[in-house]
């Protein structure tokens, strides 16, 4: 059977404000991206996922599109991205977009145009509601706090919904019409040879009913809007309509998925695979998620060995642009680099196609000197203020709380990739996002490309072993009992089988099986005799 790309090659997400700036603007954009073709193809990366680059107001960044037919002029043009396209198809990497379609941005012409005129056919595009009693017309909530209901101006008693910003209205899946906007948009890209998609919140765009949904501190309202049947049904026709026809691939953004739901995305071929957040949620609060809840490794591997053992296949990751820096969440200061690599055995080890955000691989971290006149993320704006009105809470107090919790600007701070003027990104005066100083230090491309023993070469190693290995690209997973704070497990293909043993402490830990027989990865260079180290992570070849 031929296997398409996506299941054996390694994604690197890259967040174009921060990856490169080539114009000196303070801002990322394509051709910096190309100018760092070369850099991704040594690390060993197949494919490239962007986060979007359409013209867009940037209210969330790129998560609320103007117009999907043109490049935001702050990261180039269209010219610059076929020519992204052409680089990267010679060097054999392939390129997937973010498709925004549970929402526009409010300056989409579409919503301009319902909004203005209430007698117009893009009315039907939105999801506009009467209120109920001179209030919203029901109880759910936007994803970033409040009710996400936005009242329309200058008419009586109408609303718009956003599950997101108001800045982002949500499109409504009743409307044929907007399911065929959605497919030429697909066929737009597709026809440049774009590879495929990472469908943003794909599987909230069909909204069963606008029933009060039941009481819950957060999400009220999902019942009728997560997972819906008839997003089953839209998704599949995308797929068989358009996404096939061209040899491409979708992943899906999928919130609350359970392994019930994930699987019949994947068993009606609906999204070739998807991401699961439980596992990101292992050092979240549940009942307040800014409340810090300290990180224990078997609330990490719990979740992560779940999801290996309920679905054939799955996109797997440790970090994104939503999510604080891994080595900061699950790692440590005192073994900083040590966990960087475990982190990355563990990562690299597991069943799915392999997701890397960009500067993972150098072990960057969330920021430390940071003010709230720095803060740039909507959600985390959002938050602090419906923190501060119902808890009562100063805002410092809150921006203490979201900066060791669900800051988003964590991740999103410049790529850091030498250790000149502002970390190499860029060779101006200024940056849209502050550069984390610690680039400094010696987390940055270059300094680490000069370091044998660097976070970097150790991806570079793990990366290349994973590329060539059909056991851990294309084996079972078997977990294997261990101590709590060790992830321990099996991957099998055909005659090879690997055993993977990641301590994710910083205690030394006995285990029988590390010793030195055939070994193929050790992120020291000790004898193995019994015992792991503070965040050791080996792999072997066992018969
Ligand atoms: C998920 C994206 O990853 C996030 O960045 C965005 O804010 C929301 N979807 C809304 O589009």
């Amino acid at each position: 059977m031929k296997i398409p790309p996506y299941k054996d090659r390694i994604i690197y997400q890259i967040y174009p404000l921060s990856f490169k700036d080539s114009n000196n603007d303070g801002i990322g954009d394509i051709n910096g991206i190309i100018s760092e073709l070369p850099y991704l193809k040594s690390l060993g990366i197949g494919i490239i996922w962007l986060s979007p680059i359409y013209d867009s107001p940037m209210h969330d960044n790129g998560y609320d599109i103007r117009d999907y037919y043109k490049i935001n002029p702050m990261f180039g043009t269209m010219d610059d991205f076929d020519n992204l396209l052409k680089k990267a198809n010679e060097l054999d990497i392939k390129i997937v977009m973010d498709l925004v379609i549970n929402h526009t941005s409010n300056e989409h012409k579409w919503f301009k145009e319902a909004l203005s005129n209430p007698n117009s056919k893009y009315r039907n595009y939105y999801i506009f509601e009467k209120g109920k009693n001179g209030k919203v017309p029901n109880n759910w909530q936007s994803a970033f706090s409040g009710t996400c209901w936005e009242k329309v101006p200058n008419e009586d008693d109408m609303y718009y919904m956003h599950l997101y910003t108001k800045e982002q209205p949500d499109l409504n899946y009743k409307n044929e019409e907007v399911i065929k906007e959605v497919e030429n948009i697909l066929e737009f890209y597709l026809k440049k040879g774009v590879y495929g998609f990472r469908c943003d919140v794909i599987n909230q765009i069909y909204k069963t009913s606008l029933k009060n949904g039941k009481f819950r501190l957060f999400g009220r309202g999902k019942e009728y809007y997560e997972s819906q049947p008839m997003n089953h049904v839209i998704l599949k026709r995308l797929q068989d309509e358009v996404i096939k026809k061209y040899g491409a691939f979708l992943v899906g953004e999928t919130s609350n998925v359970t392994p019930e739901i994930g699987n019949i995305f994947l068993k009606n071929c609906e999204l070739d695979m998807f991401f699961e957040f439980e596992h990101s949620f292992c050092d979240e609060n549940k009942l307040l998620p800014i409340l810090k809840k300290k990180f224990k490794p078997k609330n990490l591997i719990k979740p992560i060995f779940k999801w290996q053992e309920s679905v054939p296949w799955l996109g797997v990751y440790l970090e994104n642009h939503d999510q604080r820096r891994s080595v900061s969440r699950y790692g440590s200061d005192k073994y900083y680099k040590e966990s960087a690599k475990a982190l990355s055995v563990f990562l690299l080890s597991l069943k799915g196609t392999i997701f890397i955000y960009e500067g993972e691989e150098i072990g960057m971290t969330d920021y430390k000197n940071y003010s709230y006149e720095d803060l740039n993320d909507c959600a985390s704006i959002s938050t602090i203020n419906t923190a501060m009105r119902l808890l009562h809470l100063s805002r410092d107090k809150v921006f203490k709380m979201i900066n060791e919790t669900i800051n988003r600007d964590h991740a999103r701070s410049p790529m850091q990739w030498d250790n000149t003027n502002n970390a190499g990104f860029n060779n101006g005066t200024k940056t849209w996002l502050k550069v984390n100083e610690n680039y400094k230090d010696g987390i940055n491309v270059k300094d680490e490309l000069n370091d044998p023993n660097s976070i970097l070469h150790f991806y570079k190693k793990m990366i290349s072993f994973r590329n060539s290995s059909e056991a851990l690209k294309f084996g079972e997973f078997n977990r294997v009992k261990s101590n709590k704070n060790v992830a321990k497990f099996i991957r099998k293909f055909n005659d090879s089988t690997l055993l993977i043993i990641v301590n994710l402490s910083s205690k030394n830990i006995k285990d029988k099986d590390v010793v030195d027989k055939n070994i193929l990865i050790n992120t020291e260079s000790n004898i193995l005799n019994g015992e792991l180290k503070p965040y050791q992570a080996i792999i072997r070849e066992i018969d």
